[in-house]
């Protein structure tokens, strides 16, 4: 028997102010994006704006429904687009943020478990990795180099070949 750990580094800045220019333009664009979600059920808006290899951007926000499983995520909407307008165009920066009706927007929020099954296939298909700029509307920022980090042991499709 031995042991094994898995381990990710990432970078934590105070505010948006620190970050580099242009996640700075991502993640203003992300939190603007917030206002074009559709969640009147949950009341937490999520913006998601992703800067493509070939140079365009491209956003996607949460759309719910009265039927709340049928809602999805806004990393979903946005993969769905971009797959369908670019498909196999690889993405540098995903920049994620959220404005909730019910607490203050103060701190970054991670993908939901789905969400990034699905960052890790996109990712793993186009064989480029995504970074991830998260951020609320205000407080520190996390910048992911890969965001199949936040998916260990990830079931792949490998398993299917
Ligand atoms: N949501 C996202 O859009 N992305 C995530 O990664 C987490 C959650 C949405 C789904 C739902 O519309 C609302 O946030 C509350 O869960």
């Amino acid at each position: 028997m031995k042991e094994a750990k898995f381990e990710f580094q990432y970078k934590v800045y105070d505010s948006i102010d620190e970050l580099p220019e242009e996640q700075q333009m991502l993640l203003n664009k992300a939190k603007e994006a917030t206002d074009k979600a559709y969640a009147p059920y949950s009341k937490f808006k999520v913006g998601a704006i992703a800067k493509l290899a070939n140079g365009e951007t491209i956003s996607g926000t949460n759309q719910e429904n009265a039927s709340f499983p049928v809602g999805l995520c806004a990393e979903r909407v946005l993969l769905s687009s971009l797959s369908s307008l670019y498909p196999n165009v690889g993405i540098d920066t995903i920049a994620i943020s959220y404005k909730s009706e019910n607490q203050v927007s103060d701190h970054p929020v991670s993908p939901c478990g789905i969400c990034r099954q699905s960052l890790q296939e996109f990712e793993s298909r186009v064989n480029h990795p995504i970074q991830l700029v998260l951020g609320g509307l205000t407080g520190p920022v996390y910048v992911i180099k890969s965001a199949g980090c936040l998916l260990p042991l990830a079931f792949t499709s490998e398993e299917l070949t």
